[in-house]
């Protein structure tokens, strides 16, 4: 695929920033636009190391605005896409679950409409590539691992709404036979993800000295994947990953979250030179989230024999870095957290404490 176009949509988000920055700079030939509308997850200032890359151009737009995507594929001779454009916290999908259908599932709908159009009687060397989610398969006991052959089983608006875009990328394989793939992936984690997440969330309260709240009684399960890795894994799918078919994206890295909040508590504990333990002492268990999926871990046996991916750096290795990243990147986390942020804050945080006591 030399000097391609490829759309990469919510380009300004967590993964999506990786992702822009990975492209721009590995493929010079490519021409890589960034599609994002900018909600409170979007924001520029992840990328601005690559903003002036004579290979880089970003658009503001919305995924589900149809006459807006329809007319962007006729400007521009788009020849992939790799969507990630996504409304993706889960506790916001059980606030308002509106915004997450017309995102994720017309929002995708919109997009595969305009490239079939688009691309009608030339489907060669085209690629519609969909970022998903392990959470589309449900909740494991204590045992068992997500394969690509899992029934998908959502359980709250966010995964139900990944779940129904998953499925319309398929039918648009199998009716009209667009060159789609698919991967769905566990919890990332790294730089540059918004503070209402776990780690990015917890570091900063950390680092402020405030109340950890642990939903439930904090025995959840979920697989970790470096959020630089996964990137990688999507370069190696959207290269070399074979229309129609759906690869599963894991760390091989399941933690109980207490226990992944107390190892984070005392690495801060050592960075921050304070005393041992100190930390933990802010743990605090609150009203546990409706509908909270028990256990994800991924089976990623498939993209390692298929393509030959697997994660590269051990979850201690990738956990420092990211840790440091946030407490040298002050500026960049109290410029998300300002305004907005602090009234979502306070409606999850305060509700779950009030109904706790
Ligand atoms: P994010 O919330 O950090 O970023 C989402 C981006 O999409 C933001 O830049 C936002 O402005 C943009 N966006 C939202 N609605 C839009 C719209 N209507 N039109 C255009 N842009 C819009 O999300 P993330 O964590 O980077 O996740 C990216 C994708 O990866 C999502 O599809 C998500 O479901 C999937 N995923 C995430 C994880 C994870 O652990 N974060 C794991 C597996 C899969
Ligand atoms: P999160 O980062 O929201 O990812 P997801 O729900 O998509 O897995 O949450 C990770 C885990 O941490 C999940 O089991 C919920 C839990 N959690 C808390 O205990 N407290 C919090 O404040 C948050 C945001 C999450």
């Amino acid at each position: 695929m030399s000097h391609c176009t490829v759309l990469i949509t919510g380009g300004a988000g967590f993964i999506g920033s990786h992702l822009v920055r990975r492209f721009v700079r590995r493929y010079p030939d490519y021409k890589i636009l960034n599609l994002d509308c900018l909600t409170y997850a979007g924001n520029l200032a992840n990328l601005a190391d690559i903003e002036t890359a004579p290979n880089y151009r970003f658009i503001k737009g919305d995924v589900s605005d149809a006459d807006f995507i329809g007319k962007l594929f006729k400007e521009q001779a788009i020849d992939a896409v790799i969507h990630l454009a996504a409304e993706s916290h889960v506790d916001r999908s059980i606030l308002g679950p509106m915004a997450f259908f017309e995102t994720n599932i017309v929002g995708t709908g919109v997009l595969l409409q305009s490239a079939r159009k688009a691309w009608e009687g030339q489907l060669e060397n085209k690629r519609f590539y969909h970022v998903s989610t392990d959470e589309v398969y449900g909740s494991l006991g204590e045992t068992g691992l997500f394969t690509e052959k899992t029934p998908y089983d959502p359980r709250s608006p966010y995964s139900a709404s990944k779940a129904s875009s998953d499925h319309i990328v398929r039918a648009y394989y199998h009716t009209y036979g667009m060159p789609v793939v698919i991967t769905n992936c566990s919890n990332n984690y790294g730089s540059h993800q918004f503070p209402e997440k776990l780690l990015p969330l917890f570091i900063r309260n950390i680092k402020h000295k405030r109340p950890l709240p642990v939903y439930g009684d904090g025995n959840y399960t979920r697989d970790w994947l470096w959020v630089e890795d996964h990137a990688r894994a999507i370069d190696v799918v959207f290269h070399r990953g074979v229309n129609g078919e759906t690869y599963n994206i894991g760390g091989h890295n399941e933690w109980k979250n207490i226990d992944l909040i107390k190892m984070l508590c005392s690495i801060m504990d050592r960075k921050l030179d304070r005393a041992e333990n100190a930390s933990a002492q802010l743990i605090t268990y609150v009203k546990d989230r409706p509908g909270h999926d028990k256990r994800y871990a991924i089976d990623a046996s498939k993209i390692q024999r298929e393509l030959g991916w697997k994660p590269s750096v051990t979850f201690e290795e990738g956990l420092e870095v990211t840790i440091d990243w946030y407490l040298k990147n002050e500026a960049w986390l109290e410029n998300v957290t300002s305004g907005s942020y602090q009234r979502y804050y306070d409606e999850q945080y305060k509700e779950r404490n009030a109904a706790k006591n």
